[in-house]
């Protein structure tokens, strides 16, 4: 728990809304992705794990149907004032309370409206645009404590749901394409563990991360990326029209994901286009290598994990097009540092953050080594963060 930060959040529920008395604190995870990166929108495996920081709020029902929101990571936007009857899908670029609006809206969709106004102020560690699900831990926790405050059934309304809810909000009120990856692995977060999941079926299973003497250390480039003006949802269109034309020859295809390399190859004549070939080609591989990663993890076998990650990073890098010249930068000084096992760029990409595995003994000097040939060849400074794998989210107390 950042409790520094908790008390930054209360002191400005107290300044903006009054007494804390009725109010209560809930916390939501930022994740990382290991490997299976741009799958999830076509029904294949991702391995993310859950992070110990992420978002947090603090709400407080009203008697009304107002809606009163306040991050104190965006001081500038100051108390947005709003209600619930005031909700509209695809109208609100730019503002950050779209996310909670979006959550609000995609729960009354699923049957879900609520009915009492709120006031609400967010916090967050997870630096926004890193790739590392900033808007999913604002979108999950907003989700666990609308559940919460309203009484909903959390026999029905489980995490599960939950993660889907915050995913229609992003797709149907941002505008944003994005798959289940994210708020999945926020909604589900295991201490220690990764997740597997299968985007396709949505089974998963938890598999713990022992790393031996190694940590998981993510560096952020610094250069901002976003998914709703990027080139994500053109990827996910290309990933589609890959799938369409391979569908119309392999019978009981649906996701892209379903047909391994081999299929591929065999059919891959259907698409005449290079790029979307490219861009199939990336998926089908991810998918393959996500599933083979956790099959070396439960072997204990580290080196072929590392290489599946750096696979994965060149899969992204040169198949996929989705990183920039900063990240691939780290994952380039990252690599050649001693003590490192892997290095990929993670996350929606064209920015954000690398993952890398580094041996305990040599992280002090991979961050200044990395830092030093980052900051003399880029425009930016790196930040670095060394992982705990934390717990999905969590309703941390009532005033
Ligand atoms: C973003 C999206 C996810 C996923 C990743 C790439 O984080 O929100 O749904 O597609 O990019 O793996």
């Amino acid at each position: 728990m950042n409790e520094d930060l908790i008390r930054k959040i209360e002191a400005a529920f107290t300044a903006r809304f009054g007494s804390l008395d009725g109010a209560k604190l809930y916390f939501a995870p930022g994740r990382v992705n290991l490997i299976g990166e741009h799958i999830d929108y076509s029904g294949g495996y991702v391995f993310p794990c859950a992070l110990t920081i992420g978002s947090y709020c603090i709400a407080k029902p009203r008697a009304d149907r107002k809606l009163r929101f306040y991050s104190i990571n965006i001081p500038k936007a100051d108390v947005i004032e709003t209600s619930l009857d005031d909700l509209h899908p695809l109208m609100e670029k730019g503002m950050w309370t779209a996310y909670p609006k979006g959550v609000i809206w995609a729960m009354a969709q699923a049957g879900y409206a609520c009915t009492k106004g709120l006031d609400v102020v967010y916090g967050g560690d997870v630096p926004n645009g890193s790739g590392l699900s900033s808007s999913a831990s604002l979108e999950v926790v907003t989700a666990i404590m609308l559940r919460d405050l309203n009484g909903f059934d959390e026999a029905k309304l489980n995490n599960i749901e939950l993660a889907k809810i915050g995913n229609v909000a992003e797709n149907r009120y941002l505008g944003a394409n994005t798959g289940i990856l994210d708020q999945f692995a926020s909604a589900m977060g295991r201490k220690d563990s990764a997740i597997l999941l299968n985007c396709g079926t949505m089974e998963y299973e938890y598999a713990p991360i022992s790393m031996r003497g190694k940590r998981i250390v993510v560096t952020n480039s610094n250069k901002p990326h976003s998914l709703v003006n990027s080139q994500y949802n053109t990827r996910r269109a290309q990933s589609d029209a890959a799938r369409d034309a391979l569908k119309k020859v392999i019978p009981g295809m649906v996701n892209l994901c379903d047909i391994d390399l081999k299929t591929f190859y065999e059919h891959a004549d259907v698409i005449t286009d290079k790029v979307i070939f490219k861009r199939a080609k990336h998926a089908i591989s991810e998918n393959q290598r996500t599933i083979d990663s956790l099959k070396a993890l439960k072997a204990g076998d580290l080196n072929r994990f590392g290489d599946l990650i750096n696979e994965a990073g060149e899969s992204i890098r040169y198949d996929y097009e989705a990183t920039c010249e900063e990240t691939d930068l780290l994952v380039d000084a990252a690599r050649i540092q001693p003590g490192v096992l892997c290095s990929r760029q993670t996350g929606g990409g064209w920015g954000g953050c690398t993952v890398s595995i580094v041996d305990d003994e040599n992280i002090k000097d991979f961050m200044a080594n990395v830092q030093r040939i980052y900051s003399a060849r880029s425009h930016y400074h790196a930040t670095f963060y060394v992982v705990d794998v934390g717990n999905g989210p969590e309703i941390i107390k009532q005033y």
